[in-house]
């Protein structure tokens, strides 16, 4: 029988490519830059399955062709609100995601940012690249003390909980959970966190906040000037989530009239582009969207979309099937 066609549509780590390919009649986009939305319609009507990635808009203009050859899109990566799902499922194609595999390092990443606007690392490391430390002084780049202060936690799935959980056994801090779904009292209960019914609840309150919510229209621009307005006026905001929950140009304007303390990226509104204002903001760490660039997390993706693909050419229900 033929090896059913599969588009990879960004480089991946060689290994998982190979064992792609054992299986798979694959096809590689070795330039490793973004498809077009008419790429996308061809590999639609062309592959068996095409595997996405963040970066691939998907939407209507792609899938709603005459006779679609592809059966599912097994998508590289947790977030998957680039593919539109009601019209992949409208015109019967599968989509699937990897969750899981990269909540701890997702959350290591954020922890990082946490850590480094508070204790203002990036300050620090471009005054030491510049040649421009003149030693040692005792009020010299003094940050804020992260063990034992307030962190809300803006989602609580997988990722919210592994950050809860290195912030709160790793520092001692005290975990506020803001969630549109309510949490269980048995999960709140091991990171001695307490619920908010509304991120208004939860804002006022805490000296960290870290977003860790799905993106898409419902949580687009969730953060903006009136909610930056209730933070402490020395709290930080960190998002590993995604770019489109916070409204670039209001958190800019609060970072630059010091309306909070600091704030730390990874994610963009407009990604690779970043909001120019943003750039000139001493007070805000900004990284490229690196919460799970590990190389154990990139290739246990990977091997998630290969079991998803498994899956669903041995005729079950894949794993991870989100639409
Ligand atoms: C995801 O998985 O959604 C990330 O943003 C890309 O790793």
């Amino acid at each position: 029988m033929a090896k059913p066609s599969v588009l990879v549509t960004r480089r991946w780590p060689a290994a998982v490519e190979q064992k792609l390919a054992a299986d798979y009649d694959v096809a590689f986009n070795r330039s490793d830059r973004p498809l077009s939305a008419g790429d996308f319609r061809e590999a639609i009507q062309r592959y068996d399955a095409v595997l996405p990635t963040v970066t691939d808009q998907i939407g209507p203009e792609a899938l709603e062709v005459e006779r679609p050859q592809t059966k599912i899109l097994a998508n590289y990566g947790v977030g998957y609100r680039h593919i539109d799902v009601d019209v992949a499922k409208s015109c019967g194609i599968a989509v699937t995601n990897t969750p899981d595999v990269l909540s701890e390092c997702t959350a290591d990443l954020a922890m990082t940012l946490l850590l480094m606007v508070a204790r203002r690392a990036s300050e620090g490391e471009r005054e030491m690249r510049a040649g421009q430390w003149l030693g040692w002084r005792p009020t010299h780049l003094l940050g804020t003390k992260v063990s034992g202060k307030t962190l809300g936690i803006v989602g609580f799935g997988r990722i919210g909980q592994e950050m809860a959980r290195r912030a709160h056994f790793g520092f001692g801090m005290q975990i506020v959970v803001y969630s549109r779904s309510p949490v269980p009292s048995d999960v709140l209960r091991q990171f001695g966190a307490t619920q908010v019914p509304t991120l208004d609840a939860l804002l006022p309150q805490c000296d960290f906040i870290s977003l860790h919510c799905p993106g898409g229209a419902q949580n687009a621009k969730m953060i903006g000037a009136r909610q930056l307005d209730l933070m402490k006026p020395d709290a930080y905001l960190i998002n590993t989530a995604r770019g489109e929950v916070v409204d670039e140009h209001a958190l800019a304007q609060a970072l630059m009239f010091d309306l909070i303390g600091g704030a730390a990226l990874d994610v963009f509104e407009r990604e690779p582009a970043v909001h120019p204002m943003l750039a000139q903001c001493d007070n805000l760490v900004m990284l490229p969207h690196m919460g799970s660039a590990t190389r154990e997390a990139r290739q246990a993706m990977g091997l998630r979309v290969l079991d998803n693909l498994n899956d669903f050419f041995q005729g079950k229900t894949p794993r991870d099937r989100v639409a």
